[in-house]
């Protein structure tokens, strides 16, 4: 191993021991006089680059949960757009019905001790399961548990790095502007599922986060915390939602969303091990909803693309496609993308098998 990947994974052992990787995400609603547009933007926050592809999935595709035996399995009825994290996992995408979901840090994550007698998905597929099989958020919560209160599924991590521990929550949100927030706490699958969950950062968990934003709310408009911590992150990014003004248009509906992510982004600052909540943002994506476009934005690379979901065959008879992003030109990732996407076969999803 090289010093520097020493360096780095020592670094990112003793930054994950601490909790501190970040990401936000908020939901926004352009209003009535651009026909209620719900933007979904996310910022990713990471130690080393997430060396992401974009693939576009077909419906009719075969999923197994990636998790040894009894595995979930499942045929996708909807076609996505989704971003990888290393090829590994899907950490942020749309369906073909405007269903979009984000993959966020949560050191609080526990998923429990595996129940062989529950079907299980690694934790790099979870996201995309939501894509594949629902249309709008509320179809997907009453999917989620049996009569009897019990997860349908179990889902199992591994460190898609080694050495560094993968504990995530995921958003699911929607054109009407639902949402719903999934974390698994003291292995049990808590929920918060609502127009007003817009909001999503890292840790603490989510009902901690609410609870440390009621102090913050009501003084929003002359005070809010200004460092890069999650709680901090997400009483900015609450406030900023809160009083952002409605769109006429797509162009402001955009613009306001990626206003407010930016805001809430990380400088690219020298990695310090004494200050220990600073990753920087790396790229942010903006899903439209409405239009079903999905846009990336490199915080890197200084670059900004986008895919057209109703120009891509997304049906049982359409392929899978990928726009490679590791080790390209970045002057040929600017603008439309749509028809750059390239027939490939899907990615393997990390294992988890424990
Ligand atoms: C937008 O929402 C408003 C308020 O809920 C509703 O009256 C209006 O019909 C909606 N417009 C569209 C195009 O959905
Ligand atoms: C990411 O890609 C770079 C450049 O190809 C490579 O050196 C690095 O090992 C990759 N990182 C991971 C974790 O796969
Ligand atoms: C799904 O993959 C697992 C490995 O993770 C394998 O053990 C299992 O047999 C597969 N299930 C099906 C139905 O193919
Ligand atoms: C394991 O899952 C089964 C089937 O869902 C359930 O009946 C049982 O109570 C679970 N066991 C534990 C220890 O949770
Ligand atoms: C903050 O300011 C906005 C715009 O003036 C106002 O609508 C809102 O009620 C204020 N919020 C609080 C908590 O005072
Ligand atoms: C990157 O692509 C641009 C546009 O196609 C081209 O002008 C430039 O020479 C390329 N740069 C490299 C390093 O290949």
């Amino acid at each position: 191993m090289s010093f520097k990947a020493l360096l780095t994974s020592t670094l990112a052992l003793s930054y994950l021991s601490k909790g501190v990787l970040g990401c936000s995400r908020v939901t926004y609603n352009s209003g009535p006089a651009d026909g209620n547009r719900t933007v979904i933007g996310r910022s990713m926050d990471w130690l080393t680059p997430t060396n992401s592809s974009l693939f576009a999935f077909p419906a009719g595709l075969q999923r197994n949960g990636s998790a040894g035996t009894n595995s979930a399995t499942w045929t996708s009825k909807y076609g996505s757009v989704i971003l990888t994290a290393y090829d590994l996992s899907t950490c942020d995408g749309m369906n073909s019905q405007g269903l979009t979901v984000n993959l966020l840090y949560l050191a609080d994550g526990d998923y429990g001790p595996r129940n062989a007698s529950m079907p299980a998905m690694s934790l790099a597929i979870w996201p995309q399961y939501f894509l594949d099989m629902y249309a709008t958020v509320d179809e997907a919560a009453r999917d989620l548990f049996t009569e009897g209160g019990q997860a349908k599924f179990q889902v199992r991590t591994e460190a898609l790095i080694p050495g560094v521990p993968t504990l995530m929550h995921v958003s699911v949100s929607d054109a009407t502007g639902d949402n719903l927030i999934l974390e698994w706490l003291d292995g049990k699958l808590v929920v918060h599922h609502g127009k007003e969950f817009n909001v999503m950062t890292n840790e603490p968990n989510y009902d901690d986060q609410i609870a440390i934003n009621k102090y913050w709310a009501p003084i929003s408009n002359s005070s809010l915390p200004g460092t890069d911590r999650p709680a901090d992150r997400f009483a900015r990014l609450a406030h900023y939602v809160s009083v952002a003004p409605a769109s006429s248009e797509v162009v402001s509906a955009l613009a306001t969303t990626n206003g407010m992510i930016r805001a809430v982004s990380v400088p690219m600052e020298p990695i310090n091990i004494n200050t220990p909540n600073i990753t920087p943002t790396l790229w942010r994506t903006i899903a439209d909803t409405k239009d079903k476009v999905y846009y990336y934005e490199s915080a890197s690379d200084g670059s900004f693309f986008w895919v057209d979901l109703t120009q891509l065959d997304l049906s049982s008879s359409g392929h899978t496609l990928q726009l490679p992003m590791v080790g390209v030109n970045w002057t040929e990732r600017v603008g439309d993308m749509t028809d750059q996407l390239e027939k490939a076969t899907p990615f393997k999803f990390m294992e988890a098998n424990n």
